[in-house]
């Protein structure tokens, strides 16, 4: 295993410590929260650790079912305790960039019903200005030239729609990703997630303003909790 993926081995499992029996837990999409699902799997083959997980992705899905987790539909619960997510970039006030893995949409959805948010990254991921990783924002296929050329006014920037190919990558939701090259310039994110989503056709935004209490981060030097003086306390 290489450096890298050691770290995000070490930042995904340490996470499983704010996972206890009885939780509703989110199960966050990437590299990184993918050691989670596989621990939290071990642990309940291994421990009896009782949960049931709701997944933000298909592909976070079928790894939950392959490590035996009981997955729940989010309709059918009032909250979740936790979500465990990984992270594009994050920021000195805890703001994130999500979406990379293009699941974004349903990552914020889980993420809004949760009491609670930790993030799983390696030192790559902390940054002191977020935008240097191309925002991603879900948009709506029809006519997506027209929000892209919507995107490129606002953020006066180069905004790309994702591609597979010759094709537009299309999320889980079936829309496509337009990624906002703006360069570490969002110094504003709480401002900025707003305006983005009054443009008709975007669906939402990687913009994680507010939501994360913790991070988990991996360095060479060892794993920190690092714990949002503004968040929501995890005991
Ligand atoms: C998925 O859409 C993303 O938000 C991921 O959570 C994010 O890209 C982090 O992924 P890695 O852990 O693979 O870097």
């Amino acid at each position: 295993m290489d450096r890298v993926e050691l770290l995000k081995q070490q930042a995904g499992v340490d996470a499983c410590k704010f996972v206890t029996n009885g939780m509703k837990v989110g199960l966050g999409t990437g590299s990184t929260v993918r050691y989670t699902v596989m621990e939290l799997g071990r642990r309940i083959a291994e421990e009896g650790l009782e949960i049931v997980g709701v997944p933000t992705s298909l592909a976070t899905e079928q790894l939950a079912n392959k490590v035996g987790i009981p997955l729940v539909e989010l309709s059918d619960c009032s909250h979740l305790d936790i979500v465990i997510d990984g992270a594009d970039e994050f920021d000195e006030n805890f703001n994130l960039i999500k979406g990379g893995g293009a699941a974004l949409l349903r990552e914020k959805i889980v993420a809004q019903e949760s009491n609670s948010m930790v993030v799983v990254a390696d030192e790559r991921k902390m940054v002191k200005t977020l935008g240097a990783f191309p925002l991603p924002i879900e948009i709506t296929p029809f006519s997506y030239q027209a929000t892209i050329r919507q995107l490129t006014k606002l953020l006066d920037c180069r905004v790309n729609c994702r591609m597979s190919g010759d094709n537009p990558v299309v999320t889980d939701n079936g829309n496509y990703i337009a990624d906002a090259h703006c360069g570490p310039t969002l110094t504003e994110p709480v401002e900025l997630e707003p305006r983005i989503l009054a443009i008709a056709g975007v669906v939402q935004v990687g913009l994680f303003n507010n939501m994360c209490d913790v991070v988990i981060l991996a360095k060479d030097s060892g794993v920190e909790t690092m714990v949002n003086p503004n968040g929501r306390l995890i005991t």
